[in-house]
């Protein structure tokens, strides 16, 4: 199995929170907690972007996560909010809490950070092992874009832009890539530029799923997919959708 190497880039959590802070995903996890029900646990939960808005709706939510400090910007968060939330710093690969969930979710791509097989299957073993019998798994993962994976890895793409959370000036994030195609990751490098001046640069290695691959993941690892769509508004699954949204239950 691989190691985990995305570590680096969410090494703090104030920065994740501030580079990703839209709500465009929570409303379509509502709708689906409303349907198979509590309690839910989050793979790979962050700082609880989506964690803590989930709980304070009363739902019983477990967030768990390999970082330490996502966790910990997390909890700080949930305790501004008064919410009760259990927290596990664990790998997704390895993980025995001991009890079991009716809705259980891997969002905003983070399955892209499991890059062999391998790991990938040790985390739906994991997942199958936690899922109680009529819960579902959900897999939020974007659907490959190919004109994206071969742009010109000379020129630099814009990434987000955010008030330094230590007042050190306006952080600006730009990025290029290289596809390995025979490893299907794609190699990502974001650069900052703070307050205009100093710049350094980050690896961010993300594994690409295409779609038939990542519906036959799942069939040969034992899940039925139940529902396959394109965007959190529920349309159906087609060439030109953004994300790949896969609602799936394991076969018993
Ligand atoms: C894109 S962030 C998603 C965070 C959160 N779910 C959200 O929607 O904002 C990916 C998260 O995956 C976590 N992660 C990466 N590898 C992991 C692993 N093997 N086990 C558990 N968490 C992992 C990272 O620490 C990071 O918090």
């Amino acid at each position: 199995m691989r190691p985990i190497d995305c570590r680096h880039i969410y090494l703090d959590g104030r920065h994740y929170d501030l580079q990703i802070n839209h709500l465009d995903d929570l409303a379509f996890y509502l709708n689906q907690i409303e349907k198979y029900g509590e309690p839910v646990l989050e793979v790979a939960c962050g700082t609880g972007r989506l964690t803590i808005p989930i709980a304070e709706r009363g739902i019983q939510i477990t967030g768990l996560d390999i970082s330490e400090s996502m966790l910990y910007q997390a909890k700080i968060k949930a305790g501004a909010k008064g919410v009760k939330i259990e927290w596990i710093e664990a790998d997704c690969r390895n993980f025995n809490l001991k009890k079991k969930f009716n809705f259980i979710f891997f969002p905003a791509n983070s399955i892209a950070h499991l890059h062999d097989l391998e790991s990938i299957e040790a985390c739906f073993s994991c997942v199958k092992k936690h899922l109680l019998p009529n819960g579902r798994f959900v897999i939020d993962m974007f659907n490959p874009s190919l004109s994206m994976l071969i742009r010109d890895p000379y020129k630099r793409y814009p990434v987000t832009e955010y008030p330094d959370p230590d007042d050190k000036g306006n952080v600006v994030i730009t990025y290029n890539n290289v596809y390995d195609s025979a490893n299907q990751i794609n190699r990502i490098k974001w650069y900052y530029k703070i307050d205009n001046k100093e710049e350094y640069s980050e690896e961010l290695n993300m594994r690409i799923f295409y779609p038939q691959e990542l519906d036959a993941l799942l069939y040969y690892n034992r899940f039925t997919i139940e529902a396959k769509f394109g965007n959190y508004n529920m349309d159906t699954f087609v060439p030109s959708s953004k994300k790949q949204l896969i609602v799936c239950y394991v076969n018993r």
